[in-house]
């Protein structure tokens, strides 16, 4: 039996319906003030046109490479589309060191040329001609498919000398000044592009892309003459636009202030972009992890977990000392666990803590914070995919969604389901599927259609 006391602990994560109702609103409001010229300098959720227009028809041919930068790893990939809607990616993950993430920014563009060039000597394509689609997932005002400015760094990235600067050209100058591969930047996309166009490879119903991990985003379809900030001869011949959300940064004028806990503002205070990505800080990857270990902070001093245990300041001072001690996977091991044996989460207890024998209460109490916690998350992402599924003209909806919150939580995509049920319009047809490679397909898939489209 779960503690009356746990329960009121966790209370300020639970969202009643008419909190529920009243961010619906919020959100919808912030994407129109977005999209209108007259008030997107003041909007919170962009609404970035992205200049993709034509969503893939199955048929694509041809080899590319692509670049996924903007999560924990970055990655280089190489992709050969098929036709029949089919792809094959072969891939090389490389990490990106700390100090290059908050390092000058020429220093790690040259990072990623360098793995590049490593990459293309590997699959033996240097004298290849390549068409590459860079996947950079951060804010950008994309001027046309392969010119992007990156408006700000997110998810713990901090590199001076970006800001306002190119990316593909800082990428093009990159492989110039190695001079050793003939590679071509044809496309810049966000990673919610990349999701939207591999489902729509698979499902031609597909109209969002949603990402689910370190950071969190969306991008949907969006009919041109709503997208103000699109200039008049891109609106001539194509009807539609895919349009960058960026919800990261709802609430950074106050709209989530009357939900948010104490939690989340220490989240802010303590992160290196101070009231900015409010949105992402309560549903990503980054964070999840973060929010629990204050949660479980305050449940310590509060005697309501290892109530048995004398060591309790201890604990807390392993808390206090780390904010990544407690990783955000746990918290989807843990709601994944078998009751009673709660195996997993007593060894996640005895490596966060090392405490041997975590009591059955114990275990109880950390699956309902982590629950918590994952489910406000899956709430707050649920309104918003409604209130874009709801903005499309389409009955038809698929919601192409990746990320490694929604991939390995086990409860994620139940949760999202219930919220979508009560506020996706009764008229829309819905469903969510999981995107296969998003950041690599999706890439060559925007790069092919745009030399199609030629
Ligand atoms: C952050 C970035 C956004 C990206 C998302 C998911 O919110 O700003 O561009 O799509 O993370 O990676």
């Amino acid at each position: 039996m779960l503690d009356a006391e746990v329960r009121e602990l966790m209370q300020p994560f639970v969202l009643s319906d008419y909190q529920v109702q009243e961010v619906y609103s919020r959100f919808c409001l912030e994407v129109a003030r977005g999209l209108k010229r007259s008030t997107h300098p003041q909007a919170n959720v962009k609404c970035f046109p992205t200049y993709v227009q034509d969503l893939p028809t199955g048929d694509e041919m041809g080899k590319f490479l692509a670049l996924d930068l903007g999560g924990t790893n970055f990655r280089v990939l190489l992709v050969s589309l098929k036709g029949h809607h089919d792809a094959t990616v072969d891939s090389q993950i490389y990490a990106v060191p700390k100090d290059l993430m908050v390092g000058p920014g020429v220093e790690l563009f040259d990072h990623i040329a360098g793995c590049l060039a490593k990459f293309v000597e590997k699959h033996d394509m240097k004298t290849a001609y390549l068409p590459l689609g860079f996947t950079f997932s951060f804010p950008c005002v994309q001027l046309g498919l392969k010119e992007g400015l990156l408006v700000r760094w997110t998810k713990g990235f901090d590199c001076p000398g970006v800001e306002g600067e190119d990316v593909g050209r800082m990428l093009h100058e990159a492989i110039q000044r190695r001079g050793d591969a003939d590679i071509a930047v044809v496309a810049i996309l966000n990673d919610t592009t990349g999701t939207l166009m591999s489902c729509a490879h698979r499902n031609a119903d597909c109209r969002l892309g949603v990402i689910v991990g370190t950071g969190c985003n969306a991008c949907y379809v969006e009919d041109v003459e709503n997208v103000d900030l699109l200039q008049a001869e891109f609106k001539r011949t194509k009807r539609q636009v895919i349009v960058n959300a960026e919800w990261g940064a709802f609430g950074e004028g106050g709209q989530l202030d009357f939900v948010r806990t104490e939690y989340d503002r220490e989240v802010d205070e303590k992160s290196i972009n101070r009231s900015e990505q409010l949105f992402e800080k309560m549903t990503a990857g980054m964070y999840l992890g973060n929010l629990v270990r204050l949660v479980l902070l305050r449940a310590l001093e509060r005697r309501l977990i290892f109530k048995q245990s004398s060591r309790r300041p201890e604990f807390a001072s392993v808390l206090q000392k780390n904010p990544e001690v407690f990783e955000t996977r746990y918290i989807s091991e843990i709601e994944d666990d078998s009751f009673p044996e709660f195996a997993s989460t007593r060894k996640i207890v005895k490596q966060v803590f090392g405490l041997e024998k975590a009591s059955v209460e114990d275990c109880q109490t950390l699956r309902y914070i982590c629950e918590c916690v994952a489910k406000r998350a899956a709430t707050l992402v649920a309104i918003g995919v409604s209130g874009l599924v709801n903005r499309t003209s389409n009955r038809r909806v698929i919601v192409g969604m990746d990320g490694s919150v929604y991939r390995y939580h086990p409860k994620f995509d139940a949760y999202m389901r219930q919220t979508l049920q009560k506020l996706v319009k009764a008229d829309k047809e819905w469903d969510i599927m999981l995107s296969e490679d998003g950041s690599g397909r999706g890439a060559a898939l925007v790069a092919a259609v745009a030399s199609k489209s030629k």
